[in-house]
Order: C-alpha cells, then structure tokens, then sequence
C-alpha cells in the first residue's frame, strides 16, 4: 500500500492503491483547500510532488487545464484528481 509523506510536518499515512491524493491527506488530518467539495473545478486543492510523480495516475486532459489555467508549475498536481499507486512526498503552501 502506498505511503504518503506530507511535508513540512512529516506526517505520513499508508492508503490503499489507487486512493485519491486529496482523500489521504484529508485522512491524515490535514486540512486541503477546496471550494467545489472536491469536484475537479476549483484547482485549490493543488499540491506540490516533492518525490514520486511516477507513481500517481496520469493526469487527465481536465487537470491539465486545471493547471495551465491557474499557471501552475510542472511539479504541481491537483490532488482530487490523483491516484496513488506508490509512495510519494507532497506539501502545500499552508502546511
Ligand atoms: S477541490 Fe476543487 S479542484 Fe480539487
């Protein structure tokens, strides 16, 4: 099962395959910007990937407007539109 990191706290969680980035980190207790309830049209929930891009879901063509829209960098995904499928290290800016 995957181990997700969330920086700068360390905190770390263990979710099963293919679990949303979004929904870990909401059950590890941290908060997750959102004003559409996690329905892939806000782009607020963005993270940034410290370490394991490889092992997330590609992104859909719908995320990848979400991040040219809001001009986010290539390390940046939107996490109600993630899967995880290994471990990675993520953070936020209010973190
Ligand atoms: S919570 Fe709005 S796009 Fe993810």
């Amino acid at each position: 099962m995957p181990i997700v990191t969330l920086m700068p706290s360390g905190r770390f969680i263990e979710v099963p395959s293919g679990t949303l980035l979004f929904d870990a980190a909401c059950r590890a207790g941290l908060p997750v910007a959102s004003s559409c309830s996690a329905e892939a049209v806000c782009g607020k929930c963005v993270m940034k990937i410290q370490s394991g891009m490889e092992k997330l879901s590609a992104p859909t063509e719908h995320e990848k407007r979400l991040l040219l829209r809001d001009k986010r960098e290539a390390s940046e995904r939107i996490s109600c539109m993630v899967r995880l499928y290994g471990d990675c290290t993520v953070s936020t800016s209010y973190w």
